[in-house]
């Protein structure tokens, strides 16, 4: 994303950690509200349980970076980390417009609209980046795993609960993004949609 990375500048990891953890926190918050909100049929609320798991898994995952670079300050400063500002204002008052929005009550389409907004958001290829301070490429590939979504089951909600042909094509869309990256193999290992 040679835009966005021109935008980002050069900043240190625990500069970044408090803003993550919080914008990994209010999208958990958003996801749980949704398992309230849609108690039936239960796949629905399965569903945005797991999501609001996998929100969880991301904090766990940056506490894991927190603890590294507590016990390596001067290796964690060396590794750098691009960081774009505007990336986490837009989240940010995405997830304040959106977390508002859900306490009015929301229908499943939109609810499933503004997981796919999120989720499509650069936060969490920043974290990803992060994963850069775990030095073991064996370890580094564990703390990664913690991070991957099933955006399959996303693509397959709406598919299932929607008729919004646009909608699918951009949670499918969000597949394709992450089958290039890491999320390939976990994928291919699901065969695609359950
Ligand atoms: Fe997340
Ligand atoms: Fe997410």
């Amino acid at each position: 994303m040679p835009t966005t990375r021109s935008r980002a500048r050069r900043t240190t990891i625990r500069e970044i950690l408090d803003t993550a953890i919080e914008l990994e926190k209010r999208t958990m918050a958003l996801y749980v509200g949704f398992v309230k909100a849609f108690p039936r049929p239960e796949e629905v609320r399965n569903f945005w349980f797991t999501m609001a798991r996998h929100e969880a898994g991301h904090c766990g995952a940056l506490a894991l970076v927190e603890s590294i670079v507590e016990s390596d300050p001067r290796g964690a400063a060396r590794t750098p980390v691009w960081f774009d500002p505007t990336t986490v204002t837009r989240l940010r008052s995405l997830l304040t417009a959106y977390l508002r929005e859900a306490r009015g009550g929301v229908g499943l389409e939109r609810a499933f609209e503004m997981a796919i907004d999120l989720e499509a958001s650069e936060l969490e290829d920043v974290v990803v980046d992060m994963m850069k301070v775990v030095k073991s490429p064996e370890w580094r590939e564990r703390a990664i795993q913690l991070l991957l979504h099933d955006l399959g089951d996303l693509s397959y909600m709406v598919e299932r609960h929607t008729r919004n042909e646009a909608l699918l094509a951009r949670a499918d869309a969000l597949i394709e993004r992450r089958v290039g990256g890491l999320g390939r193999r976990r994928v291919a290992a699901r065969g695609g949609r359950a």
